[in-house]
């Protein structure tokens, strides 16, 4: 199914100057991109995209670190996007995820792991909403 999902590059990612490697993985598939904006995540959005994971024990930290530095939010579609996008990240701890994958080769720490994706089509309708306001 053709659809879209919310893909942003975190502050290690960009500090590491990966940005041009990663991107260049989701147009090799043949994924559009349809927004690309290098930005810093404000505490409210941060709160909005990971209200899931309020009250766990990672939640402080993982909201100081998404505001730590500049990310890069995007928008991509595609058949499949959601799926093909987590595919392509690999497991959510670098240690998990396989060689050939995003988090298997630029990331080293769950702490700082390289990358975020929706996980759904509708988490992806949300996030969307919560970085890029006006895309409709
Ligand atoms: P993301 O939302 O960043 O794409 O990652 P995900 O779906 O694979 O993982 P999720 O469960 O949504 O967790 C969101 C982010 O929180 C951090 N985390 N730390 N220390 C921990 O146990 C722990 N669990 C999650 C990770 O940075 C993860 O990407
Ligand atoms: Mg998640």
């Amino acid at each position: 199914m053709q659809e879209k999902t919310y893909v942003m590059l975190k502050p290690d990612a960009v500090s590491n100057r990966h940005i041009g490697e990663i991107i260049a993985r989701f147009e090799r598939v043949g994924l559009n991109l349809e927004r690309l904006e290098l930005a810093n995540v404000t505490p409210e959005q941060a709160a909005a995209n990971y209200a899931e994971h309020e009250g766990k024990p990672f939640y402080e930290g993982l909201v100081k670190y998404i505001t730590s530095g500049a990310v890069v939010k995007m928008v991509l579609s595609g058949e499949d996007a959601v799926v093909i996008c987590r595919k392509l990240m690999g497991a959510t701890n670098p240690k998990d995820a396989a060689p050939g994958t995003i988090r298997g080769d630029f990331g080293l720490v769950m702490d700082a792991n390289v990358i975020h994706g929706s996980d759904s089509p509708e988490s992806a309708q949300r996030e969307i909403g919560i970085f890029f306001p006006d895309f409709s």
